[in-house]
């Protein structure tokens, strides 16, 4: 198993002088023991290609488009990240799904594409707080997973990264408890066949710097995808702390 992976989603969150006050507080992380990375607005790309350069921080786009080119008023292709040195891309985000009506066919169409262009999938899985109350937690995370691994096959899930995020704990402060989270990614582990101890599974949903570590303590929980707690040098940079 890679070492853990801490990703920040800056979601449509950021400005020039913003991003080089966080980017200046990010740019010296020792990725040693825990690999860091950030997935800013697709605008400000080119910024973090920069002021990341050289460094040990990744960078990533936060979608993509499922097709190379073409008349997809904007849209951004696989390729354009790859021009722009991005490592990831963050794909069926839940608030994709849900503003966007991403369907689990369209977003295994794209993590082809992401494959295909050599990038990272950072694929989000993550069922509503109404689904969980209907014990359909394990059904919901079952028909998102697999829909992918159908249509990549095993083999190519190696290289994908599944971020479970929980959509009622996105945003809200309430994170899943360490025992919620754990069992959800031992079952996606489970699903895994030959390639489960090659897949980083990650958390997303409130994580902070007072329960990351916490989270991180549960075996199959092999770092966090953080939204909000990107946004601050100090708090992204602690959050990943706690996963050394
Ligand atoms: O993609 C990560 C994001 O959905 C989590 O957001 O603000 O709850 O950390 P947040």
């Amino acid at each position: 198993m890679a070492k853990p992976l801490v990703l920040g989603n800056w979601k449509m969150n950021g400005s020039i002088p913003a991003n080089a006050e966080l980017l200046k507080g990010l740019r010296d992380w020792d990725a040693s023991k825990v690999s860091l990375g950030v997935c800013p607005p697709a605008i400000y790309l080119p910024q973090c290609q920069v002021v990341l350069n050289g460094s040990d921080v990744a960078w990533g786009g936060q979608d993509m488009s499922e097709h190379d080119s073409g008349a997809y008023t904007g849209e951004i292709s696989s390729q354009m990240l790859g021009e722009l040195g991005c490592q990831y891309v963050i794909l069926g985000h839940s608030e994709r799904r849900q503003y966007h009506a991403e369907s689990d066919e369209l977003v295994a169409n794209k993590c082809a594409a992401a494959l295909k262009a050599s990038l990272v999938p950072v694929l989000c899985i993550g069922e509503s707080q109404a689904e969980r109350e209907a014990g359909e937690t394990l059904a919901v995370i079952e028909r998102q997973l697999m829909t992918v691994i159908n249509h990549l096959g095993l083999e190519a899930m190696a290289n994908t990264v599944v971020a479970y995020e929980p959509v009622w704990a996105i945003g809200t402060g309430l994170s899943a408890s360490p025992e919620q989270a754990q069992e959800v990614h031992a079952y996606i582990r489970s699903r895994l066949g030959d390639v489960a101890n090659s897949v980083q599974i990650l958390y997303g949903g409130s994580v902070k710097p007072d329960n990351a570590a916490e989270l991180f303590a549960k075996p199959d929980i092999d770092g966090a995808l953080v939204g909000g707690a990107s946004l601050k040098a100090d708090d992204f940079l602690a959050i990943a702390k706690a996963a050394v």
